[in-house]
């Protein structure tokens, strides 16, 4: 049976505004942030603080986090790729960081300059200067289910690193398919692969919509028991070291699906199409989402 509530976690102003060709404003990313709270988010991934050079349409990382209102009951995440970027996110005021290692070599060298194992090691020395500080660190797998470069992932070799950030001391594992290209065929094999290593309630999932199959690999996650759910407002996102990938699915259409199911978010659609429709006038672009569309047609 489906979760009665499902926790949404919207990587819009990260994950959708890290591959915008232009730069955007920071009043512009405060603003999104703003709406995006006042629909009922309760977990707004804010930015990155990663090399200004690799992704320079997050270089205000630090204005941004400045901007953003401390909040009773929303949390805003930010990445952090190394003790560098944990410390920045700390003196900016970030509450909670998130860490991103890959289920692939080669996206892992693409995305941020080392392998696997490097990576997990970088991930320790930040998750425990986080612990010293009490601050939460959520964890990212990217590739499950295919890289770019290597074709199709295993399942075991994404449950090994996920289990590796779970044990390391991240409280969530978020299981991103970057590129978008599972379906229901390849995603269950791998969320069975990672359910057997980690407690289902610590799991999340993150799919890019380039085939259009994220609903239906959702639903089957809603299915498995999963209940954290990462979205973009618009369908925003797609990274810039994963050639082709397209935007997140869009949490206008999450939200529609999960009204359809009667399972609960505490998320108000109509307010969230107000922040979808804002930075899609923003950045002169038709949403990304077919709910959006549809609603704002109705
Ligand atoms: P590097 O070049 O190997 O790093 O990059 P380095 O340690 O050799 O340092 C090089 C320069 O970067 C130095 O500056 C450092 O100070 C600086 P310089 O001396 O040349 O002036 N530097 C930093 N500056 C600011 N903040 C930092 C930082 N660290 C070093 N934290 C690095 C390695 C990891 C830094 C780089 O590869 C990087 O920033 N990568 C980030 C890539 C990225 O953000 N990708 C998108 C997010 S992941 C994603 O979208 C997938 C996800 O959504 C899930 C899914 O979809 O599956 C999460
Ligand atoms: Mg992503």
């Amino acid at each position: 049976s489906i979760p009665r509530f499902v926790k949404i976690v919207e990587v819009g102003p990260r994950d959708g505004l890290q591959n915008e060709k232009l730069t955007i404003p920071t009043t512009v990313k405060v603003e999104l942030i703003h709406k995006l709270v006042s629909s009922g988010l309760s977990v707004i991934e804010a930015t990155s603080f990663v090399s200004p050079k690799w992704v320079p349409q997050l270089a205000d990382a630090k204005d941004v986090m400045q901007a953003i209102p401390l909040l009773d009951g929303v949390k805003f995440p930010v990445l952090t790729p190394n003790l560098k970027g944990f410390e920045a996110a700390i003196a900016a005021g970030a509450k909670e960081v998130a860490v991103f290692a890959s289920a692939s070599e080669s996206f892992s060298k693409s995305n941020i300059n080392c392998s696997i194992e490097e990576s997990l090691n970088r991930y320790r020395e930040v998750v425990s200067a986080a612990k010293e500080l009490a601050i939460p660190v959520r964890g990212y797998v990217s590739c499950v289910v295919g890289c770019p470069v290597e074709g199709a992932v295993p399942p075991e070799q994404v449950a090994y690193v996920a289990k590796e950030l779970y044990e390391m001391g991240c409280y969530e594992i978020s299981l991103g398919d970057t590129i978008g290209v599972g379906t229901p065929g390849t995603v269950i094999p791998m969320l069975e692969a990672a359910m057997s290593l980690i407690p289902i309630d610590k799991l999340a999932v993150h799919f890019h919509d380039t085939y259009g199959q994220s609903l239906s690999n959702i639903l089957v996650a809603l299915q498995m028991g999963i209940s954290v759910i990462d979205s973009s407002v618009a369908g925003l996102g797609g990274c810039p070291y994963a050639k082709g990938a397209s935007g997140n699915v869009a949490t206008e259409d999450v939200v529609y699906m999960l009204n359809g199911l009667g399972t609960k978010t505490n998320v108000d659609l109509g307010r969230l199409m107000a922040a979808g429709d804002y930075i899609c006038k923003h950045l002169g672009r038709q949403s990304g989402s077919k709910t959006a569309i549809a609603l704002s047609r109705a």
